[in-house]
């Protein structure tokens, strides 16, 4: 166990990280997206490269697919890896690949009794990161990259890095949201009392992921960090105007100025290897 995160921790140099972008840079002028407001930008494609690099997954789950640019990049990065799209939403696509097994299930329902040892999944869905590690257990799947990990001054679910603030997640939503989740509830109260045929977790997850809010107790994050062999939060770029790790380079030379602007553009996207 001590070898392996010895070798990640050379493997995330910074050092060796940068020796990749150029390569990187080659790739991504090419992505099919120039605007891919709401997905990933270019410090989150860079990391997302990186770390598919260097772990060479024989097999790639994306939870959040939207308009396909991640998609694109996974099979641009790695193209003899197998890839698994799932998104409750497929008609935000916009780059739909050939190869991928799309799916509109959820993470959780999926059979993965039969995949590879070395598989990856990337989470780009919104949902609580702490739900996901129990279920990657759970598929026995060891390498996770999140997107999204925001601090507890930012993002819309419970993240890990908001776990390790002791900061418990609340979801404020719109009074519409409020009105639509309730009425939502209450078909679902219905359904119950007129048919006892009636299975309701599908609606109750439903419900569960509008309602976003979550709990634990003291020093439940250490059950958490039991799980946890290797953490790496990728540095954003160049330095930009959040608190952040410090960034991988001083400045940086970019042709084009759409590039420039995705820059400021960081969630702290993170690599997780389980034990
Ligand atoms: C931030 S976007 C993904 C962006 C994409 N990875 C990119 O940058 O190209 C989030 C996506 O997650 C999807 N989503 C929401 N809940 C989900 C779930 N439970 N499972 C899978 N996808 C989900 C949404 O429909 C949305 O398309």
């Amino acid at each position: 166990m001590k070898r392996n995160t010895f070798d990640l921790n050379a493997k995330f140099s910074y050092k060796k990280i940068n020796s990749e972008l150029k390569n990187f840079l080659n790739i991504y002028k090419k992505r099919p997206i120039k605007n891919n407001d709401g997905g990933c930008r270019i410090n989150h494609a860079f990391a997302i490269y990186y770390i598919l690099k260097k772990l060479k997954p024989k097999l790639v789950i994306e939870s959040g697919v939207y308009k396909g640019q991640t998609t694109w990049l996974i099979e641009k990065t790695l193209p003899k890896t197998k890839l698994i799209c799932i998104d409750i939403n497929l008609s935000q696509r916009k780059y739909v690949s050939k190869k991928a097994k799309y799916s509109n299930i959820d993470f959780k329902f999926h059979d993965f009794s039969k995949i590879p040892l070395n598989t990856l999944v990337f989470f780009d869905d919104h949902v609580n990161h702490l739900d996901r590690i129990k279920e990657t257990n759970f598929f026995k799947i060891k390498n996770i990259i999140f997107e999204d990990n925001y601090n507890n001054k930012d993002g819309d679910f419970q993240t890990i890095k908001q776990l390790y603030e002791n900061h418990k997640f609340i979801h404020n939503e719109s009074f519409f949201s409020y009105i639509k989740t309730f009425f939502l509830f209450l078909k679902m109260i219905f359904k119950k009392i007129i048919s006892n045929k009636y299975n309701a977790f599908k609606d109750l997850d439903i419900i569960k992921n509008r309602i976003r809010d979550f709990y634990f107790y003291k020093n439940y994050k250490n059950n958490i960090k039991n799980n946890i062999n290797f953490y790496f939060e990728f540095p954003p770029l160049v330095k930009i105007k959040m608190k952040t790790k410090k960034p991988l380079l001083k400045k940086i030379n970019l042709r084009s100025s759409e590039l420039f602007q995705e820059l400021k553009f960081y969630n702290y996207i993170t690599f997780i290897k389980l034990k």
